[in-house]
C-alpha cells in the first residue's frame, strides 16, 4: 500500500476550523479504504509571523518539497498588511512549486439555493482554470521615492507564451475528459491591456485549434462578470490570467450558494513539486472563533487532493458525502440557511465517508 506523505498548513482564521473537519472526512477515507496517510503539520501564518518575524520558515519550500501533496487552510489576518501575509506563504508556495493551474470548480449542489432566479441543482457546473504564476500577480515592481509625496509605484504584470500556453492546454484537456458542454471561454482585458492580454488572446487562438472538437469564445472580463450572473449555465471550462480568475471565482462561489463551498487545487500537473489543496475563500476574520464556518470546501479540496493522489474512491467518497450533506440539509451552518456548527458538519461528513 503506498503511503502519502501530506504537509498540513492550517493558518489563520478560520482555517484551522475547516482543515480539521477536513482531516476528519480524510481519517474517515484512511480506515474505510485502508490508505496510508503521513502528515506533517506546520505551524505557518500570523502567529508565527508574531513570534518570528516571518510568515514561514526561510527554508519552507525545501521542507515541504518532499511531501506528496500540501493541505492549506487559509492565512491573512487583520493587524497584518495582507501583502506581507500572503506573499509571505501562499503566493511564494505557488510560485516556487510552479503550481500554474489553479483548478477550481464551481457547482450548484442539490440542497443548496442560488442567489440568482430559476437556478436548479446542476444547472451551474463549471471550472474556472486560473494562470497562478505569472499575470498581474508576479511579483515584479517597486517603489521609487518612497514615502515623498511624488512616490511612484510601479507594479509589472507579466505574460510569457509559456506561461499562457501550458494553462490553457491544460483548461483544453480538462474541456475534453469532462463530461461537460465541450467548451473553453477565455477571459482577457485586450481592448485595453494591448500587449500582455493581446498575447493571451494569440496563443488561446493557437491552441484552440488543436481542439476542434471543443466551442470557444473570448469575453472581456467585464463582460464575464456579467455573464457568470446573467448565463452560469452556459459555462464549462474557463480560462483566465490570475487576477481575473481570483475575481471570477468569488463570482463563481457566491453564485453557487457560498464562499464556504468553493474548492480549490493550486496544481503542478507535471509532478515535480506538490500541489496545494485549499478552500477557495480566506481567513473570514468576521466569522471566525464562533464555530460557524462551512466546511465543505475544506472537505471538497481534500477530495481533490485524494483524486490527485490517484486515490479515487476515497476522493469519490468524501465528495459523494458532502454532497449528500448538502442534499440533505440537516446539517448546515449558517451561510447556507441551517443552524449546524462547524464541528456538527464535519461530523455528519465524516460519518458519510465512513459508510
Ligand atoms: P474571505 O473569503 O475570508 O471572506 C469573505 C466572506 O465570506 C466573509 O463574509 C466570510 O465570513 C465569508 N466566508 C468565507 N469563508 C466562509 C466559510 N467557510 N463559511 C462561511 N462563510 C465564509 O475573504 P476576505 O474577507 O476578503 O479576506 C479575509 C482575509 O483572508 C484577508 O486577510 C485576505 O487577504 C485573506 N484571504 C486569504 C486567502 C487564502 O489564504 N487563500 C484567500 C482569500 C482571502
Ligand atoms: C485566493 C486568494 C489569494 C489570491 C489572495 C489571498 C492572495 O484571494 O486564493 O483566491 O488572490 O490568489
Ligand atoms: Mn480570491
Amino acid at each position: 500500500m503506498a503511503q502519502h506523505r501530506i504537509a498540513v498548513i492550517r493558518g489563520d482564521g478560520i482555517g484551522p476550523e475547516v482543515i480539521e473537519e477536513a482531516l476528519k472526512a480524510l481519517a474517515a477515507a484512511e480506515q474505510r479504504f485502508g490508505l496510508s496517510l503521513a502528515y506533517a503539520e506546520f505551524p505557518w501564518g500570523s502567529d508565527y509571523y508574531f513570534k518570528h518575524g516571518r510568515m514561514m520558515d526561510a527554508d519552507a519550500l525545501d521542507e515541504l518539497a518532499g511531501f506528496d501533496t500540501i493541505l492549506f487552510g487559509a492565512v491573512g489576518h487583520p493587524d497584518i498588511q495582507d501583502h506581507v501575509t500572503l506573499n509571505g506563504l501562499l503566493l511564494p508556495m505557488r510560485r516556487g512549486f510552479d503550481q500554474y493551474v489553479c483548478h477550481r470548480p464551481s457547482v450548484l449542489y442539490a440542497g443548496v439555493e442560488s442567489p440568482l432566479r430559476g437556478k436548479e441543482a446542476g444547472d451551474i457546473d463549471m471550472v474556472v482554470v486560473r494562470e497562478n504564476t505569472e499575470g498581474e500577480y508576479a511579483n515584479v515592481g517597486g517603489f521609487q521615492y518612497a514615502g515623498f509625496p511624488d512616490e511612484v509605484a510601479l507594479q509589472t504584470a507579466v505574460f510569457t507564451r509559456r506561461g499562457i500556453e501550458r494553462v490553457v492546454r491544460y483548461a483544453f484537456e480538462l474541456a475534453r475528459a469532462r463530461n461537460g458542454k465541450k467548451r473553453v471561454a477565455s477571459i482577457t482585458k485586450s481592448n485595453a491591456q494591448g500587449y500582455g492580454m493581446v498575447l493571451w488572446d494569440r496563443v488561446f487562438d493557437e491552441v484552440a485549434a488543436g481542439y476542434p472538437d471543443i466551442e470557444t469564445e473570448s469575453l472581456l472580463v467585464d463582460a464575464a462578470c456579467m455573464n457568470f450572473i446573467r448565463r452560469p449555465e452556459s459555462f464549462d471550462v474557463v480560462v483566465a490570467s490570475n487576477l481575473f480568475g481570483d475575481i471570477l471565482t468569488d463570482i463563481a462561489a457566491i453564485v453557487t450558494g457560498s464562499m464556504g463551498l468553493a474548492a480549490s487545487g493550486n496544481i503542478n500537473p507535471e509532478r515535480r513539486f506538490p500541489s496545494t489543496f485549499e478552500p477557495v475563500h480566506g481567513s473570514a476574520p468576521d466569522i471566525v472563533g464562533r464555530g460557524i464556518a462551512n466546511p465543505c470546501a475544506a472537505a471538497f479540496s481534500a477530495a481533490m487532493m485524494m483524486r490527485h493522489l490517484g486515490e479515487t474512491e476515497a476522493a469519490d467518497a468524501i465528495d459523494t458525502a458532502v454532497r449528500s450533506v448538502l442534499r440533505d440539509g440537516a446539517a448546515l451552518t449558517p451561510d447556507l440557511g441551517g443552524k449546524a456548527t462547524t464541528t456538527q458538519v464535519g461530523d455528519a461528513i465524516a460519518a458519510g465517508v465512513g459508510g
